[in-house]
């Protein structure tokens, strides 16, 4: 099982993924020597050197996506405005890479905000709210709600990020009862 993890950070979607899958993680930080597999550290919308993936799993960034939603009279919106052009382009890049890698099973996760702009989602865990073509059979209540406990740290937003292991395990589970 070939697997592409675009925007991948630490690496939360691949966290239960057999070993003996070939993953390869993109990110434009550094996070190798800490990806559970490969690691590019590339810029997704430069980087084209992609070949054929059997899943592609991707987490394009949402915090634009999430302030567009916010009050725009709260202070943060106001000092950093949501860039919502380029959210929608990193979306967007993650699409084209899955049109070109042709997988069988593809999965892309933002926020509920993120609909306005990126079509509806078919489906959503807690606050995760994914486009793909599995029929996922998500457990019930979502075990996400600890992110809000990460202790302050430089690592803090990657950690916050990381995709539940649920999600991981339904993502598995889903590709390994059809092959
Ligand atoms: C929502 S986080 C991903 C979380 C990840 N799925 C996990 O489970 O840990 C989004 C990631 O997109 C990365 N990113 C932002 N812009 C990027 C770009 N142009 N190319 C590649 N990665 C980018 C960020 O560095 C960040 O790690």
């Amino acid at each position: 099982m070939k697997v592409i993890d675009l925007f991948c950070g630490l690496g939360g979607w691949v966290q239960s993924f057999p070993a003996a899958w070939d993953i390869t993680g993109y990110d434009i930080m550094d996070f190798s020597g800490r990806y559970p597999g490969k690691f590019i550290k590339a810029d997704l919308l430069e980087y084209r050197d992609f070949g054929h993936a059997d899943l592609v799993v991707a987490s394009p960034p949402c915090t634009d996506f999430s302030k567009a939603s916010f009050p725009p009279t709260w202070k943060s919106v106001q000092r950093y405005p949501p860039n919502i052009p380029l959210a929608v382009k990193l979306f967007e890049r993650a699409r084209e890479i899955i049109r070109q890698s042709r997988p069988q099973f593809w999965i892309i996760e933002n926020v509920r905000g993120s609909q306005k702009y990126m079509g509806r989602a078919d489906m959503h865990y807690g606050s995760r709210y994914l486009w793909t073509n599995m029929a996922l059979n998500l457990p019930q209540g979502s075990d996400m709600y600890g992110k809000w406990l990460v202790s302050p740290s430089p690592d803090r937003p990657a950690v916050r990020a990381v995709i539940p292991r649920s999600l991981s395990v339904a993502v598995r589970d889903y590709i390994e009862a059809g092959i």
